[in-house]
């Protein structure tokens, strides 16, 4: 099969498309062939040596963590799926799960059947972008109905599906973004759309009971003035979580970090979501499975609107 590896640490340059062996399903597994691979920050952070690199064994490495695709086969004890089921997953984080690839092995457990409603590039995307803001809401901060949210970076990957799952969970929803996304912002249901380039956030918003954090460092602390005490904030860049809570610490208020983690039933969420209408994943770019390069340098600029996902054409 055909798959994307990386064989040294660097840039996008460093990806090469080489021709391997087709992975098998064990116990417990599927094999998917894939028909699109979602791209997230942690990819390109990872392939330059820092995001997950510790955790993802000898190089080469396949990058990836989220595909949709058909079921080709099942290993021993999976009953849920059968071949020929569509479905997406988010997989094996922080380890190697090799989404970037013609056919990838998911544990059943991290996948979910795509419906209809879904398409299919979208669900490439959904997996990491969607679980990471459906834990940081839910398992985190716990959002409830009538609450103030505050999503910074919320015309990004996760952000723009937090507004949406915010806006679900019955909350007022607030979000930061340039100029040039101010439409996007309101279009996703934003109660109040701010510009970062405009606006000073400590100033123009108050009493949030929580923040989704997807710029981090110093906008993060300056956040934390927006939270109504006993409010949280949840910090996604790990890089620098470590200042952001050790500031909140020093300001009284409460800032977590987060790890996302695959779930394949929070993933059926997301997917009923979708065929209810709640929630929607807007595509910045599609491109082909041999330009992740290019797709690794648009999502590396920090401004994308919404997911940049790889097509995959299995044989051709
Ligand atoms: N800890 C975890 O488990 C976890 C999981 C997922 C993601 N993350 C991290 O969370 C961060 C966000 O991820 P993502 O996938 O959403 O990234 P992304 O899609 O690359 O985010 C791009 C967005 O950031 C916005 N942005 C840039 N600077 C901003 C600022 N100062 N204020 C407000 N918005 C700003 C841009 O909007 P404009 O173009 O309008 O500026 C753009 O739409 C990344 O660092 C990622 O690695 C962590």
């Amino acid at each position: 099969m055909k798959a994307i590896r990386l064989h040294a640490f660097g840039g996008p340059e460093n990806l090469e498309l080489d021709e391997i062996e087709r992975p098998t399903p064990v116990r417990g597994e599927v094999l998917i062939r894939n028909r699109a691979a979602g791209v997230n920050p942690i990819d390109w952070k990872t392939c330059a040596g820092g995001g997950a690199s510790a955790f993802i064994g000898e190089l080469p490495f396949i990058p990836g963590w989220e595909c949709a695709g058909t079921v080709e086969a099942v290993g021993d004890g999976v009953t849920d799926f059968q071949p020929g089921d569509e479905v997406f997953g988010f997989l094996r984080f922080p380890e190697a799960a090799g989404c970037y690839a013609e056919y990838t092995c998911a544990p059943s457990n991290q996948i979910a059947k795509r419906p209809p409603a879904l398409d299919v590039n979208a669900a490439a995307g959904l997996g990491l972008a969607g679980l990471t803001a459906w834990q940081a809401l839910h398992d985190k901060a716990q959002v409830k109905p009538g609450q103030r949210v505050l999503v910074l970076a919320a015309a990004g990957g996760v952000g723009h599906l937090a507004v949406q799952l915010a806006k679900a969970a019955g909350a007022f929803v607030i979000g930061t973004a340039s100029s040039a996304n101010q439409a996007f912002l309101e279009a996703l249901g934003c109660d109040q759309c701010i510009d970062y380039s405009q606006a000073n956030l400590a100033v123009s918003v108050r009493d949030v009971d929580v923040i989704i954090d997807g710029v981090g460092g110093q906008t993060a602390i300056e956040a934390l003035t927006c939270l109504r005490s006993g409010g949280t904030l949840v910090t996604l860049p790990s890089v620098t979580a470590g200042e952001v809570m050790e500031a909140a610490e020093k300001a009284g208020c409460r800032a977590l970090g987060i790890r996302v983690e695959p779930n394949g039933t929070q993933l059926a969420k997301l997917a009923t979501l979708t065929e209810q209408g709640k929630l929607s994943l807007t595509l910045a770019e599609t491109r082909p499975l041999q330009q992740a390069a290019e797709a690794h340098q648009l999502s590396s600029s920090g401004h994308q609107r919404g997911k940049t996902v790889l097509t995959i054409e299995t044989g051709a």
